[in-house]
């Protein structure tokens, strides 16, 4: 697994390891945490620009399959540092790919996103609508989706691209959390601010055609996220997937902010920003396919639930895995 060590990949080592499985991660540890790594996995500190590397460490096998998460993932970012962005995670993602074609790799499972399909005019978004990235990251993406097209029609490796909506929550166990630094994703932020460790949160555009004004987001638990990859190991003994990953719910950042205030019971500071380059108005996930295919039931369907998991981490660890 590359990128284990960062916030989804780390979930999805828990789960692996506790079905018994060996894991080992692949991780320059640039965004992510030795300390995320659990000590049942193998962690080797590599950076996927190194091809040779990538090769070698490839060459070791045999593996049940590749999980392929360690990439540049941050929308906003990715408007300002467009070719930065581009280039990393398609250069990458292309060493790992050609590494998994050579040594015979029959299963890959790509961390895709719903930021490849920008903001199309029918929402919830199911599995095959059309895709017109909004950002250099969505773009990054899809096109190590259509390579992977590629290496299924001329090497026989079977993939499933996993376009994630967005990622929340920490593992119940409290053994894992969501650790970015800087942080931008929403949650942590606003969670921060009912915590006292920020003056206040900002709200990035008040002027979306939603009900509030603010931008709608499908939140799904990340330990719901990690088992949907489990799930895709069987179906690839036949053929490569596609599926959107998302609880299809639609939340506002305004309700967001009003769902830490309950768990918190604590007011902060909210402040009225413009818009931010890149965010798509609406991302709501059509997931019943997947649901049907896999029999996949996420176990959280509520954002407080959601919220909540992540409040108790950050909580406890005002430092992140420095606590
Ligand atoms: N937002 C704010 N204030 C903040 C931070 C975020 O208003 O301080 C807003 C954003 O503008 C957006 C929403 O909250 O409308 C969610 O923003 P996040 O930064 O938490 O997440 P994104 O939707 O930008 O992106 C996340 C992942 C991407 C993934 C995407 C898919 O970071 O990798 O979900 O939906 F592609």
């Amino acid at each position: 697994m590359t990128g284990g060590a960062g916030y989804v990949g780390s979930h999805l080592v828990a789960k692996l390891l506790e079905d018994d499985n060996e894991v080992v991660v692949l991780d320059d540890l640039s965004t992510g945490h030795q300390q995320a790594v659990l000590p049942d996995a193998r962690l080797i500190y590599a950076n996927l620009s190194d091809h040779y590397m990538v090769d070698k460490i490839v060459s070791e096998g045999p593996w049940d399959a590749v999980f392929h998460f360690a990439a540049l993932s941050l929308v906003g970012e990715s408007v300002k540092k467009p070719y930065y962005y581009i280039q990393t995670n398609l250069m990458n993602g292309i060493n790992l790919i050609q590494a998994c074609a050579k040594h015979d790799v029959k299963k890959f499972i790509l961390s895709s996103t719903a930021a490849i399909f920008g903001t199309p005019l029918r929402q919830p978004i199911n599995d095959f609508s059309r895709i017109v990235p909004a950002s250099p990251y969505g773009e990054s993406k899809y096109f190590l989706e259509r390579i992977l097209l590629w290496a299924d029609k001329l090497h026989g490796l079977k993939s499933a691209c996993l376009r994630y909506f967005n990622a929340a929550g920490c593992d119940e166990k409290g053994r894992l959390g969501e650790d970015h630094r800087p942080e931008t994703h929403l949650i942590p932020l606003v969670i921060d601010a009912a915590l006292g460790r920020r003056e206040s949160v900002s709200i990035f555009g008040t002027d979306y055609p939603t009900k509030d004004g603010t931008c709608i987001r499908d939140y799904i638990h990340v330990s719901d996220l990690a088992d949907a990859h489990i799930r895709m190991l069987p179906l690839l003994n036949e053929q490569s997937q596609v599926f959107n990953l998302g609880l299809g719910k639609e939340y506002t950042v305004k309700d967001v902010i009003e769902s830490v205030k309950r768990i918190s019971g604590r007011q902060f500071q909210v402040d009225l920003l413009g818009r931010r380059p890149g965010d798509p108005t609406r991302l709501v996930a059509d997931s019943e396919r997947l649901k049907k295919t896999t029999g996949w039931n996420p176990k959280y369907t509520d954002l407080d639930d959601i919220i909540r998991t992540a409040y108790v981490w950050r909580e406890a660890h005002p430092r992140g895995y420095s606590s």
